[in-house]
């Protein structure tokens, strides 16, 4: 695999302006459950650094679980409109706040399966905080309820995005030179 500095064709987001949203985000939802009984659902794998950051900014006592979907179409680039659950949740979440955690929304499919599943679990609430949402993609309607950052409709790596699940290290967000690092397809 190439170096990131190889494929970068620009820096979107930098680490320093990352951080601080990421903190806003920590100080709102912290606000908006005050009582110590939020559940953080984390979206495996895209959403692992964000969801660390995001826990640290959160001041008031929270939980975390993880879980992992699939969409259909292995090895694809884009999610094909349907996902199915490959690792559940470790807590019934029946009666519990849950917000969950994305690396980005895209066409909205995947999320919007979770949330359909999840809903059928009966929480108390349901919630979605997103690091970044590329609104020109949107397929089907989703409601992000806290949201890091509106993006352009390119294809992005870094804080937990993957280039074929490389890269989700760097700390900032990056745009990928398309000459350098086609898509397999
Ligand atoms: P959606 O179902 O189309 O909303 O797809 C969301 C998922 O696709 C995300 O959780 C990411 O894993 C992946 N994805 C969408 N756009 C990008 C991108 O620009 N870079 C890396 N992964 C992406
Ligand atoms: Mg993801």
């Amino acid at each position: 695999m190439q170096n990131y500095q190889d494929v970068l064709a620009e820096v979107l987001i930098e680490s320093e302006p990352l951080q601080a949203r990421v903190k806003e985000l920590g100080a709102q939802i912290s606000a908006d459950y005050p009582d110590g009984d939020l559940l953080l659902i984390c979206i495996l794998r895209g959403g692992v650094p964000f969801m660390v950051d995001l826990s640290r900014s959160i001041t008031t006592p929270h939980r975390m679980d993880f879980m992992a979907v699939a969409s259909y179409g292995v090895g694809a680039r884009e999610s094909t409109g349907s996902a199915r659950v490959t690792l559940d949740l470790k807590m019934d979440i029946r009666g519990l706040h849950v917000l969950l955690v994305e690396d980005i929304i895209d066409s909205g499919h995947t999320i919007a399966a979770v949330l359909n599943m999840l809903k059928t679990r009966e929480p108390k609430s349901l919630k979605v905080c997103a690091l970044l949402d590329k609104p020109e993609r949107r397929e089907t309607h989703v409601p992000i309820d806290y949201l890091g950052f509106s993006i352009p409709n390119k294809f992005v790596f870094g804080y937990g995005l993957d280039l074929d699940e490389y890269y989700r290290n760097l700390p900032f967000v990056g745009v990928v030179d398309l000459s350098k690092y086609p898509p397999s397809k």
